[in-house]
């Protein structure tokens, strides 16, 4: 089995889909593996350290050459101008990344087809235990979480923790945590442990429990419902009249926190709108949102993707791609997650696409260029 690591060429991405330390666990499995030039450097992983792990470090072409299996942190409707630019390296191979496969275009699924391109895509891994260590949307949501806490502490012009000085007595921060998924709950944790005061609320009841057992208080709003829950643990898409009425209800702990961290979306759909410009402005001077659903649209009326607007005094921050910031530790957690996801993909050397495996068959997008993913063939209404 040929592996090649080309280097992640989207705008500002620094991230590297595999790390040195992950190269022997690939060569355990049977693979050889080719890592292009410079490709680990914007995450501090040189040269030097991939051929001390056994990788050989080659020019682009070669890499993709040489390899039957590319490893990316993007691909296809992930970096799409990128793929089309460089569609010819990828003809008959097996890659395995993010592709953003809700995002999937007619081009793309007719390129994809006439380059027989075989696509695991990571995104499509099933929320189920045995998943767990595979899944690259918890890793880069822990990430983001983390993040978007870092981002409100260096932006409010208050400190995090409750002070009592010589000089008199600093309250917290209170800060409200909108969506306690993955992202929401790593940022309730990190809020927590800087000393803020954190509250949290999610349409699905069932976080309530996770969001205590983090020291915050889940904020009551008489909204919550089984039914914003579909089978595979993620939120369904409410109608307009639900969100009308969740934001008139929330008007109130936005008005009075100091920060606002908005997680809120839904798989392939627009990110609910949950924070009018009325309650941006009835928030304090110096206050900040930061809003993770900003790829989605956000979560925040005002919200520039990628841009940090400023409305009456208060900040709203829009981020993209916040794993990138944190390259090092964000390509750890993501060429661990295909490490584990290979382990299961490869056998003696060779690739196993056995379908009867949940992991694989849901992961599974293109199959030698036909789109074969049932889920996403639903969402895009392809037949
Ligand atoms: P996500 O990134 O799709 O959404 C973030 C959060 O926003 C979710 O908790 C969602 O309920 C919430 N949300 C949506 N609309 C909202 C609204 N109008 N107001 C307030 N909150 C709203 O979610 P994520 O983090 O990817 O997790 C989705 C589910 O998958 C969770 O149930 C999580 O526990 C589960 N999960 C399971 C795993 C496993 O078993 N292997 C791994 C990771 C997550």
């Amino acid at each position: 089995m040929f592996v090649g690591v080309p280097k992640d060429r989207y705008i500002n991405e620094k991230r590297v889909s595999v790390v040195p330390q992950d190269v022997e666990r690939l060569k355990k499995l049977g693979a050889e593996v080719f890592v292009e030039k410079g490709a680990g450097e914007s995450a501090g992983f040189s040269d030097e350290d991939y051929k001390e792990a056994g990788a050989e470090v080659l020019e682009r072409e070669e890499v993709f050459e040489r390899s039957e299996l590319i490893i990316k942190v993007r691909v296809l409707s992930a970096e799409e101008e990128e793929f089309k630019r460089e569609k010819d390296l990828y003809r008959q191979k097996i890659v395995v990344g993010t592709s953003e496969p809700f995002l999937l275009n007619e081009e793309l699924i007719r390129l994809a087809e006439g380059l027989g391109l075989t696509v695991f895509s990571l995104e499509l891994i099933p929320r189920i235990t045995r998943a767990q260590s595979m899944d690259v949307l918890s890793s880069m949501a822990t990430v983001s979480g983390y993040r978007a806490v870092m981002i409100c502490a260096n932006l409010l012009p208050k400190m995090f923790p409750m002070l009592m000085t010589a000089a008199g007595t600093i309250l917290p921060a209170k800060v409200f945590v909108i969506g306690a998924g993955v992202a929401g709950l790593q940022a309730i944790a990190t809020a927590r442990r800087l000393g803020a005061v954190v509250e949290a609320y999610d349409i699905r009841p069932a976080v309530r429990e996770q969001v205590e057992s983090l020291g915050a208080k889940f904020v009551e709003l008489g909204l919550e419902t089984e039914e914003a829950q579909d089978k595979s643990g993620y939120a369904k898409e409410m109608g307009e009249e639900f969100y009308r009425r969740q934001r008139e209800v929330m008007m109130e702990v936005v008005s009075r926190s100091d920060a606002v961290i908005s997680t809120a979306s839904v798989p392939g759909k627009k990110a609910p709108v949950l924070i009018t410009r009325e309650m941006v402005k009835s928030m304090k001077r110096g206050s900040v949102i930061v809003d993770l659903a900003a790829e989605r649209g956000g979560n925040c009326e005002l919200t520039k993707p990628g841009e940090v607007v400023e409305f009456e005094g208060v900040r709203v921050v829009g981020p993209l791609n916040l794993p990138s910031d944190l390259p090092g530790d964000s390509s750890r957690l993501f060429s661990r997650n295909i490490a584990n996801f290979l382990g299961l993909v490869i056998k003696d050397g060779n690739i196993d696409v056995n379908k009867e495996d949940q992991i694989i068959r849901e992961t599974l997008l293109f199959e030698g260029g036909t789109l074969v993913n049932e889920r996403v063939k639903e969402f895009l209404g392809v037949s």
